[in-house]
């Protein structure tokens, strides 16, 4: 694509979990469409990385050493971006993990630490770098979620219900701050090879299996959420608000394709 076709030239991004995976990947989207990225995760040294990927080839980036349940680091990320490029006007919630376990047994410290990431941790950071979207006039967020925020997914813990949190937050945002000229919207990856997910797709078969059970046969990318994350966060999705992508290759739509067929 040439110019600026994303309009989102000089624009100052924030990622958070930004040093691996989906988070990388919407970063180097963001730069190579020419905003200015901070980079922000708590693996500072995984978030240098990815600031040195993209200032090679002529974007710009800073890193933002960073966990986002923290709200003081929050706020010190939230300076330091808005210090080096001005207020930031698109944030991606992104950082999450997964801890998985059997509900009966959960153990209470399991469920309130992946709530504290992958849930307050999207609301901690929303609030904090809404005050810079709203002293310049507005902006965009874009929460990755995921398809589990619909679909309950077995022996992991507290992830669906975070996910389902966090689809909930995006559109309060999108009532309580549109009088801001704030966006909040919602992506839903489906299944996508990366960090979080790797040791799932090393086991004998599972890649086989997923492949059979999605329509577009094959698993997802970093790079094809980056995609559908450009949209959101760039003003050509200007009139979606409190709304919702799903990028899994059909996946959720094929429970009646899972099912024997009468030969037809
Ligand atoms: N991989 C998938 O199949 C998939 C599918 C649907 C949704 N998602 C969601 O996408 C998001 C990114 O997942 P991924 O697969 O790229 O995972 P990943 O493990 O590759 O990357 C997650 C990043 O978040 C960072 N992080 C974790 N806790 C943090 C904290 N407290 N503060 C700051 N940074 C923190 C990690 O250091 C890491 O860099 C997550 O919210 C995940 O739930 C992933």
């Amino acid at each position: 694509m040439t110019g600026d076709a994303w309009g989102l030239a000089g624009k100052t991004a924030v990622v958070t979990g930004a040093a691996s995976g989906i988070g990388r990947g919407i970063a180097r989207a963001l730069a190579a469409a020419g905003a200015r990225v901070g980079v922000l995760d708590h693996d500072g040294d995984g978030a240098e990385a990815v600031v040195s990927e993209i200032v090679t080839p002529g974007g710009t980036a800073i890193a933002l050493t960073c966990d986002v349940t923290d709200v003081g680091a929050i706020s010190g990320a939230a300076a330091r971006v808005q210090a080096a490029f001005g207020p930031c006007t698109v944030l991606v919630n992104n950082a999450g993990i997964l801890r998985p376990g059997a509900l009966a047994d959960l153990p209470l410290e399991r469920w309130n630490q992946l709530l504290s990431v992958n849930l307050t941790g999207y609301f901690l950071c929303a609030q904090t770098f809404a005050a810079q979207m709203r002293a310049a006039g507005g902006g965009t967020m874009v929460h990755v979620a995921s398809i589990a925020a619909e679909h309950p997914t077995p022996l992991t813990g507290a992830y669906s219900v975070a996910k389902a949190g966090v689809a909930m937050l995006s559109k309060q945002i999108a009532l309580e701050w549109a009088d801001d000229r704030i966006r909040s919207n919602v992506l839903n990856p489906g299944m996508i090879l990366t960090a979080l997910s790797r040791s799932i797709y090393d086991r004998p078969g599972v890649t086989e299996a997923r492949v059979a059970a999605i329509p577009s046969r094959r698993i997802g990318t970093p790079e094809d959420v980056a995609e559908a994350a450009l949209f959101l966060a760039s003003p050509r999705s200007a009139y979606v608000n409190g709304a919702e992508i799903t990028v899994d290759g059909a996946f959720t739509r094929n429970v009646l394709g899972l099912i024997p067929r009468a030969g037809y």
